[in-house]
């Protein structure tokens, strides 16, 4: 059976870490701010711990978590480096950047992270009350996006509150995150770099720093993202894309200068859309619309991680 909690939402600060870390040495998951987006958070180690998280967020089990570790050494524990993997590494981390390697035999994680996949996905984290969990807890941690599986991505405390609320004990609140869409995941190999998920690191970064080829997974490589779902980050209500004007019972998300009812950008910069579009459809769903419209988006830089998100959102 699934306890149910009042979930309290704490102003982070030295004695909500405190707490938070103590509850992540428990086995109970977290709610914790990242750059990207708000993770559910628990011991990677842990299994009960993990199955935690899948159970909180109704995920399938067949789709792996990505871990979180503080500094390259703990990274090192988990995770086989290539020289390509180093460097990706050397250049974007902290930051949002997560990079699938093969595993470790003896990293010591649980078997529920990776679903039995001889890879786990990796990601050192730029945000301090992230840092700070994994450091005051001295574990790495485990976190998907803290939402109902299939449901908008949370970039605030309440909206995880609004997705999670009774399913988890504490959510670290610390304001709107900065990068507004999950991180970017690479697979490195050899002669190329495979990218998973577009995301905040755009894919000219990735082959800047490396001088090898950024292809895109295909479709049917969805083996190696099966979090890449078709229908994902979506809102309850119908999705129409590219929308130039509201329709009767339309709420529309704009894009640079246009008539709507909440403007990504109006100054047309991608970076503050990626930033404010989580939000946007978290407002669009919770309005009396009957329906959800967007603005084209360009598909330059970080425009391509905006148009995959809002692809699924309205699949
Ligand atoms: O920004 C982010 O990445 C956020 C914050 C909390 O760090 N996390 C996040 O996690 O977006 P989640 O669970 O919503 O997405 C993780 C993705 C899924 O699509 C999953 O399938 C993929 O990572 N993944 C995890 N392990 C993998 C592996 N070994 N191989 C390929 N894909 C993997
Ligand atoms: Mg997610």
């Amino acid at each position: 059976a699934n306890p149910v909690y009042s979930t309290r939402s704490c102003r982070y600060g030295a004695e909500a870490l405190r707490e938070a870390a103590l509850l992540i040495r428990a086995g109970e998951p977290v709610a914790v701010p990242t750059e990207t987006v708000y993770g559910l958070a628990a011991d990677a180690t842990d299994t009960h711990a993990v199955a935690a998280i899948y159970s909180a967020k109704g995920r399938p089990s067949f789709n792996p978590l990505i871990v979180h570790v503080a500094h390259m050494d703990m990274a090192r524990t988990l995770a086989h480096f290539s020289a390509t993997a180093d460097r990706l590494a050397e250049r974007f981390w902290p930051g949002p950047l997560t990079m699938v390697l093969p595993v470790r035999a003896d990293s010591g994680l649980s078997h529920l992270v990776t679903a039995g996949l001889p890879t786990v996905a990796l990601r050192v984290p730029a945000h301090p009350a992230m840092r700070a969990l994994i450091r005051e807890s001295g574990r790495p941690l485990a976190a998907p996006s803290a939402n109902r599986s299939g449901s908008i991505s949370p970039t605030r405390a309440e909206h995880v509150l609004a997705s999670l609320n009774g399913k988890v004990r504490m959510v670290l609140d610390e304001g709107p995150t900065s990068e507004g869409l999950e991180s970017t995941i690479a697979a490195p190999e050899m002669d190329r770099i495979r990218l998973l998920r577009p995301g905040p690191i755009i894919a000219a970064m990735l082959g800047e720093a490396t001088g090898l080829p950024v292809v895109a997974a295909k479709a049917d490589a969805a083996i190696e993202a099966p979090g890449q779902l078709e229908s994902h980050y979506a809102p309850a209500k119908p999705v129409r894309l590219d929308a130039l004007r509201a329709e009767t019972n339309e709420y529309l998300i704009g894009f640079g200068l246009m008539p709507c009812h909440i403007n990504l950008s109006p100054e047309a910069d991608l970076r503050e859309a990626g930033a404010n579009l989580f939000a946007a459809l978290h407002m669009a769903d919770a309005s009396a619309a009957e329906r959800i419209a967007v603005a084209p988006i360009p598909m330059e830089g970080i425009g391509a991680a905006i148009n995959d998100r809002l692809r699924r959102a309205a699949a």
